[in-house]
């Protein structure tokens, strides 16, 4: 699985002793590979869905949206989180990614990462396969010593007059 390190036990069809998590996992991996049908990928021909939970139990879903200039193509992931931030809701429990991968989990790239941890370093993500088996990480595994809104605000020198 390249540079991503695997910090959660693969879970698939084993029983749910973890009061109703592995079943809230499982609905949104659901909804992730739902979500996926919907790529518009002509260019990749790599889909890719998401799903993703709100603290108040909200799901918001998208799809990459490709584009024949190459640049402008966004992500699943992207397309998810925009549409929960355009509709109010900014407090993240979860996020389920899907794609047609047979024989490894879809890890999300660094723009997307980044772009989760703007929304906090401590939610979880879920990295899944088709048949539905799935990596649980959280998006401070993924992105490491992270730069976020909060160092915006630390003391910094007076540049003003240097420009
Ligand atoms: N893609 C996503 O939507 N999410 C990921 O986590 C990885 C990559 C999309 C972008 C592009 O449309 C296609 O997959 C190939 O990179």
């Amino acid at each position: 699985m390249g540079e991503v390190q695997i910090v959660h036990e693969v879970r698939n069809d084993a029983a749910d002793g973890l009061n109703g998590h592995l079943a809230e996992v499982k609905e949104l991996i659901g909804r992730s590979l739902e979500a996926k049908k919907f790529a518009y990928c002509p260019y990749s021909k790599f889909r890719v869905g998401a799903a993703l939970l709100t603290h108040d139990g909200t799901v918001f879903t998208g799809c990459n949206v490709e584009n024949a200039c190459f640049c402008l193509g966004i992500c699943a992931e992207r397309t998810a989180i925009s549409k929960a931030v355009s509709e109010g809701h900014r407090d993240f429990k979860a996020i389920a990614i899907a794609s047609d991968m047979c024989e490894q989990f879809i890890s999300p790239c660094g723009g997307c990462r980044q772009f989760m941890r703007e929304f906090g370093a401590n939610w979880d993500v879920y990295l899944s396969k088709p048949d539905g088996s799935y990596v649980e990480m959280r998006v401070g595994d993924l992105l490491p010593a992270s730069f976020g809104p909060e160092d915006l605000k630390v003391k910094k020198n007076n540049i003003m007059n240097e420009f």
